[in-house]
């Protein structure tokens, strides 16, 4: 295959309803060989620059290759190191039904520290969103025309559409609806998130262009949106980096300045995604994204299918 499979999903989704029409898919493609043309890459799947993001690398033959599209691994962390203890209940004819709390709470410790990244971790699943979500790469959009992000990309709209895939507690009989509590943690967690990873995007910048304009921009705009917050409920952490930003020249050369303030703007954000349940956020209710504005619909299973290779979700968790 040449180049792309950069929109791998709109190019082989067969008959889906919403599935977007070849044109697109062939528009997408033009794109990114023209992306690629102009930073001087001839083939997307061999350039880093393009797989970090596009494609999750792993070994042929010894050698790193990009092996598939976006799919788990690509939110929940590489799967060859916890996959085995991911399913061992505590021996080969453990059912998980009769695994003993101790030994789950050792498998969850193992599987954490083996790279997975799990729901609970709300501070790390969200941030892996975020590292592709937002470029950092100054060239590959002043000089690849690639957009600097996903300008309308927020935490609540983006996981909650189609992405969903919330069918742990039915045993997958249904795609359930996230909670209330859960969606205003994922929408603080992921305006804080929105600033530090632009932050550390603006931190790169070392001319006047789309990059950095397009960056300041949108780093104003989640300032806007963290103060909203605050006026409606105080939150302890949100004031800690309200008052960072407000320290900070957001200017093109400010890079130690600019990186130390998202790696501060970290800290605050994951103590409290993990002191945190959203219980007492119920202020926050009549600002958080609605049904109407989500990115696409949540599917049922096993059948739905959405974006980044969900389909064989079922599968793959019938399979530990
Ligand atoms: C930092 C992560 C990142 C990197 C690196 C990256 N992309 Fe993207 N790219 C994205 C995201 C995220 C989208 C989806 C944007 C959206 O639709 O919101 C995207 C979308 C695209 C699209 C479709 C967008 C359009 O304008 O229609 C093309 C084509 C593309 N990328 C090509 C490339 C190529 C070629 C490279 C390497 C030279 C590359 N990308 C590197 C994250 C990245
Ligand atoms: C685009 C990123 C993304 C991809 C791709 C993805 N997940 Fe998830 N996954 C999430 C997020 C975000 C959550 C947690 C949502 C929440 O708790 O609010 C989650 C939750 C889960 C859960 C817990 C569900 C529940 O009912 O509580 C499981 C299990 C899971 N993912 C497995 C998978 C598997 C297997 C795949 C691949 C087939 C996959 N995920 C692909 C982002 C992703
Ligand atoms: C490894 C990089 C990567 C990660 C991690 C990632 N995404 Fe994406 N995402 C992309 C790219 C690239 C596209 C566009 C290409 C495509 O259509 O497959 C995309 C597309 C999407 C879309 C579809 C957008 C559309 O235009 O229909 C949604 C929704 C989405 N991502 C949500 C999320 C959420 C939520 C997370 C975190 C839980 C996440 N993504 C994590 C790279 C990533």
């Amino acid at each position: 295959m040449n180049a792309v499979n950069v929109t791998k999903r709109k190019c082989t989704s067969g008959g889906r309803p919403g599935t977007p029409k070849p044109s697109r898919c062939s528009r997408a493609k033009k794109k990114a060989k023209e992306i690629a043309g102009n930073i001087g890459i001839k083939r997307v799947k061999k350039a880093g620059a393009c797989v970090t993001c596009h494609f999750i690398s792993g070994y042929k033959k010894n050698k790193v290759k990009a092996i598939a599209g976006i799919s788990c691994e690509s939110c929940h962390g590489p799967a060859k190191d916890w996959l085995k203890v991911h399913g061992d209940y505590g021996g080969q004819k453990v059912p998980r039904e009769r695994e003993t709390p101790e030994h789950k709470a050792e498998r969850l410790a193992a599987i954490e520290e083996s790279g997975m990244i799990r729901p609970g971790d709300l501070y790390r699943l969200a941030a892996n969103c975020y590292r592709c979500h937002i470029v950092s790469d100054e060239k590959l959009v002043n000089v690849g025309g690639h957009r600097s992000a996903s300008h309308d990309f927020e935490l609540v709209s983006w996981s909650l559409g189609e992405i969903r895939h919330k069918f742990l507690r039915s045993e997958g009989k249904k795609n359930e609806d996230v909670p209330p509590e859960r969606q205003r943690m994922l929408y603080v967690v992921g305006q804080a998130l929105d600033l530090e990873y632009g932050l550390r995007a603006l931190a790169k910048a070392t001319e006047a262009g789309t990059y950095a304009t397009a960056t300041t921009t949108r780093v104003q705009r989640v300032v806007d949106t963290l103060q909203e917050i605050d006026a409606l409920i105080p939150i302890p952490e949100v004031k800690e980096i309200l008052e960072v930003i407000k320290g900070i020249d957001l200017k093109i050369g400010n890079e130690a300045a600019l990186a130390a303030a998202a790696g501060t703007i970290a800290a605050a954000t994951q103590q409290f995604a993990d002191a945190n349940d959203g219980s007492r956020l119920t202020a926050l209710d009549q600002i958080i994204p609605q049904v109407e504005q989500y990115k696409g619909k949540p599917g049922s299973l096993p059948e739905r299918v959405a974006v980044h290779d969900l389909p064989s979700l079922a599968g793959r968790l019938n399979r530990r």
